[in-house]
């Protein structure tokens, strides 16, 4: 069954069709002319490598890079109330994205922020519990999706993230790329329908068997939010955008394709014709063997690589369609030793024909200790 328009019941004609009553993309050509031209050869090495270059020495940066290990962001936290003031709060919600520039002069800046802004935005209850992680009302029935919010409406709440892009442009060293971030619709889909985190994303796989077209809408709705978000991150300054599949791995063969690799390439795809020449990274997490057909089908410039992915494996099999991003597992930032330094040389050195932005595997762990961020620079760059 088709999704249907929620205004005047027309069929929409596949799950991610925009809603036809969205504002005209020749909208958004005017903002597109206002953005400044991308530089012909740009100098930021993220970018350069973006397009294929392959640098001798890769650009870094750290999923979670502003987090929990970083005794500056625990300050700052402290100082916001909580996590989800401090995401909309744009002054410090850019002095935390800014900390591990300072104290590490890493390649690109992320966007502080969280996945889960969007379902907040189109109308969901979120809140967060100490020590257990993200609450959201949830969507099981046509009444729960019904009550979401119009994808316009969406700026109404995430107009502080992009203040804090803005922010962000004006601080950020120029040598610094500015990342801005979404979640990919079947992640966040998996917590709109649990209202949090789950082992398997069971009631995500339960309500797509038995109420498929529902789980379309809801993705449809996800993914025209999504790019709606992304757009409006882009306009704000940022530079490269990266679009979190982190539950991809628990989709198989078919569902795979059409739930993780359809949205990430409709919504690069747009993002690219709306913004020419932007930079899309995209993060199908234990995808596996099914990385080398997402990063070809999808048109991202960089797939990011869990540390699942054996490297010498990836460079032969993903790395020939593109640059890729990662792959230290993150338990070595909190363990150190000689095997960080190992690990992170091994890793280099597999990807170092190709285009490669050096990271981790997933995010950097509250335990981490931060010396060791300094131990896996130095690795890199000696
Ligand atoms: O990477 C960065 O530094 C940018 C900021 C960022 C955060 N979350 C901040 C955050 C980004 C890119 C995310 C993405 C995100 N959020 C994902 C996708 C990537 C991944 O980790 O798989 C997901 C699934 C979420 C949802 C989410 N947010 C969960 C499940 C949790 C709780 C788990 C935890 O680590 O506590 C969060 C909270 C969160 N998001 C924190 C941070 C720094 C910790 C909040 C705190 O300060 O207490």
């Amino acid at each position: 069954m088709r999704a249907r328009c929620r205004r005047c019941d027309s069929a929409l004609l596949d799950i991610a069709q925009p809603d036809p009553h969205r504002r005209a993309d020749t909208d958004r050509r005017i903002a597109v002319t206002q953005l400044p031209a991308p530089a012909e050869a740009p100098t930021k090495t993220i970018l350069r490598a973006l397009q294929g270059e392959a640098p001798a020495v890769p650009p870094v940066w750290m999923m979670r890079q502003a987090g929990r290990y970083l005794p500056e962001y625990r300050a700052t936290r402290e100082k916001a109330g909580d996590f989800l003031s401090l995401c909309y709060n744009p002054d410090l919600a850019a002095e935390v994205t800014l900390q591990p520039i300072r104290r590490y002069g890493f390649d690109a800046a992320i966007l502080f922020a969280d996945i889960l802004l969007l379902p907040q935005a189109l109308g969901a209850d979120l809140w967060f519990v100490t020590g257990e992680g993200p609450r959201l009302s949830t969507i099981t029935s046509e009444e729960d999706f019904a009550r979401l919010k119009p994808v316009h409406a969406i700026d109404e709440t995430l107009s502080p993230v992009y203040e804090t892009l803005r922010i962000l442009r004006r601080e950020l060293p120029a040598e610094t790329t500015l990342i801005g971030f979404a979640g990919a619709p079947w992640t966040v889909a998996t917590y709109m329908i649990a209202g949090r985190g789950t082992p398997d994303q069971g009631p995500a796989h339960a309500l797509k068997t038995e109420n498929r077209a529902l789980f379309e809408q809801l993705l449809g709705k996800i993914t025209e939010g999504t790019i709606e978000y992304l757009s409006r991150q882009i306009e704000a300054g940022a530079e490269v955008v990266k679009i979190f599949d982190s539950w991809a791995g628990s989709l198989q063969g078919d569902d795979f394709d059409r739930y993780a690799t359809e949205p990430a390439r409709l919504i690069t795809e747009t993002l690219k014709r709306r913004y020419p020449g932007i930079p899309v990274i995209a993060f199908p997490r234990q995808a596996g063997e099914a990385y080398t057909r997402f990063h070809q089908a999808t048109g991202a410039d960089c797939v990011a690589l869990d540390d699942s992915v054996d490297a010498q494996w990836a460079a032969e099999n993903v790395q020939i369609h593109g640059c890729v991003q990662g792959n230290l597992a993150p338990r070595h930032m909190v363990e150190g030793g000689p095997a960080l330094v190992s690990e992170t040389k091994r890793i280099v050195q597999a990807f170092s024909k190709g285009p490669h932005i050096f990271n981790l595997g997933h995010g950097i762990t509250p335990e981490a200790d931060p010396d060791n961020v300094h131990r896996m620079l130095e690795a890199i760059r000696s």
